[in-house]
């Protein structure tokens, strides 16, 4: 008589991806964000698996491990591709009425962005639209753009104000993406912009605006929660280093944690600002100093870098990358998705990110998803491949991650699992390959 084979009953899994090529864990980088060399260390399990339930990671190794105790309801096969964790995109202008695509054009045939701006143009155009837009438009708009983000393999989303630039506008803005963040399955982290431009109400007075946005604006948004992080946008122009650091210094007060737009048009010294404030991050960086790369390093603020932006501003001029991370300085990635600069793609930020700022593609993967988390204080539950983190994964089409930046202008993505549900499945797509056929 045969004795039946005494096998381990296996867990039950929702989910299990088996076989992946590569598989880019970016483990135990949830407490510090990767610097220098470390930023080219993905933590890659070769043929590797990773086991979902219930929203969460339950196990990460070897396929033939994770197979031995776990047995999933659905099991994907990742042979031939890479997976790794959904991207984060740790700055978007995501919430906006409108669209710029005239300026655009002006701006090819060499006005700069920084004139059109103050003709009243840009940003001030956008908050002209966005003020007559109401809130669910606002989210209808807003769900649209995460659908693209999502298809992409973008499973977290940081999501700025700053089209509004009245306190009824700005929190109409932010109640939009608190309740996208509850409709959509991208995680969405909210900051408040206030300071995104001088409104042409306050056009010869920016103190009194300043005035308005810390004493008014910011205790209502805070008041109701809508925000975690506070920004502004310090250049010629906008506001300046004073008016940046007391918008910063009261926020911070008023409990949020601050960031930055420095140094993207000119050399103005604030990455030093971001330095002095103790910013979680500084932002574009385009033309900063040595002196204050070396400042935010010694504070360790995480330098969120924008290449599509750059790209946008067709100055030619890009982040030093190579010389913030020789000083060590956190390296992190976002699309800067605005209305300016319709870039919904993190793939192809990280293809700018090797061509134009010479990262390399595992370094252009740890900005994008592990330093990315951590720019926006969520790298206790997403940017990495760990048990217990929230099931954010992406499956990409490419044999191993150097394709990444290798490969540009094409989707790579096959599948997204957010928050351990499968949302995007290239297979549904499928049909209409198949039709493209003429054999
Ligand atoms: O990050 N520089 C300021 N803010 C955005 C642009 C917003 C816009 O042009 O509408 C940025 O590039
Ligand atoms: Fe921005």
């Amino acid at each position: 008589m045969n004795k039946p084979s005494r096998t381990r009953s296996r867990e039950r899994a929702d989910i299990v991806i088996v076989n992946a090529e590569e598989l880019l864990t970016l483990a135990e980088s949830s407490l510090k964000p990767r610097t220098g060399k470390q930023m080219s260390e993905l933590e890659i399990i070769r043929d590797g698996a990773i086991a979902i339930r219930e929203g969460k990671i339950v196990a990460v190794g070897k396929t033939r491990d994770v197979t031995k105790a776990f047995r999933g309801e659905v099991v994907l096969n990742a042979k031939g591709k890479i997976v790794l964790p959904g991207f984060v995109d740790p700055h978007t202008h995501l919430v906006f009425a409108g669209s710029r695509e005239d300026e655009f054009q002006m701006r090819v045939q060499g006005t700069s962005y920084m004139d059109i701006l103050n003709s009243g143009g840009g940003i001030l155009k956008t908050v002209k639209d966005t003020r007559r837009a109401g809130v669910e438009r606002l989210v209808e708009l807003g769900l649209e753009r995460l659908d693209g983000m999502l298809s992409h393999g973008t499973t977290t989303v940081e999501a700025k104000s700053g089209y509004g630039l009245t306190t009824e506008d700005e929190m109409k803005i932010l109640e939009a993406t608190r309740r996208l963040n509850h409709l959509h399955c991208n995680k969405i982290v909210s900051t408040f912009l206030g300071a995104h431009a001088v409104p042409p109400e306050f056009r010869n007075n920016v103190e009194e605006y300043v005035n308005l946005i810390v004493e008014e604006t910011m205790p209502k948004v805070t008041q109701h929660g809508l925000a975690e992080f506070c920004d502004v946008f310090c250049e010629r122009g906008t506001f300046n280093l004073e008016q940046a650091k007391r918008v910063l210094a009261s926020g911070k007060r008023q409990g949020l944690k601050p960031k930055i737009h420095a140094d993207q048009m000119s050399m103005l010294g604030g990455a030093e600002i971001a330095a002095d404030v103790g910013a979680v991050s500084a932002e574009h960086l385009n033309f900063s100093s040595a002196e204050g790369v070396k400042a935010i390093a010694r504070k360790g603020v995480i330098a969120v870098l924008l290449p599509a932006a750059a790209f946008n501003q067709m100055t030619g001029k890009y982040a030093d990358a190579r010389l913030m991370i020789d000083c060590d300085v956190p390296v992190a990635l976002g699309t800067d998705f605005n209305a300016g600069c319709w870039v919904e793609n993190m793939q192809l930020v990280i293809a700018m990110a090797c061509h134009f700022m010479r990262m390399t593609p595992a370094e252009a993967v740890t900005a994008a998803t592990i330093n990315a988390a951590h720019a926006v204080c969520r790298a206790g539950e997403v940017g990495s491949l760990e048990v217990g983190k929230r099931a954010d994964v992406t499956i990409l089409d490419a044999p191993n991650h150097k394709f990444l930046g290798y490969s540009f202008g094409v989707n790579l993505v096959d599948k997204v699992i957010a928050n351990g549900r499968l949302v995007i499945d290239r297979e549904e797509r499928e049909e209409q390959v198949f039709m493209s056929r003429t054999e």
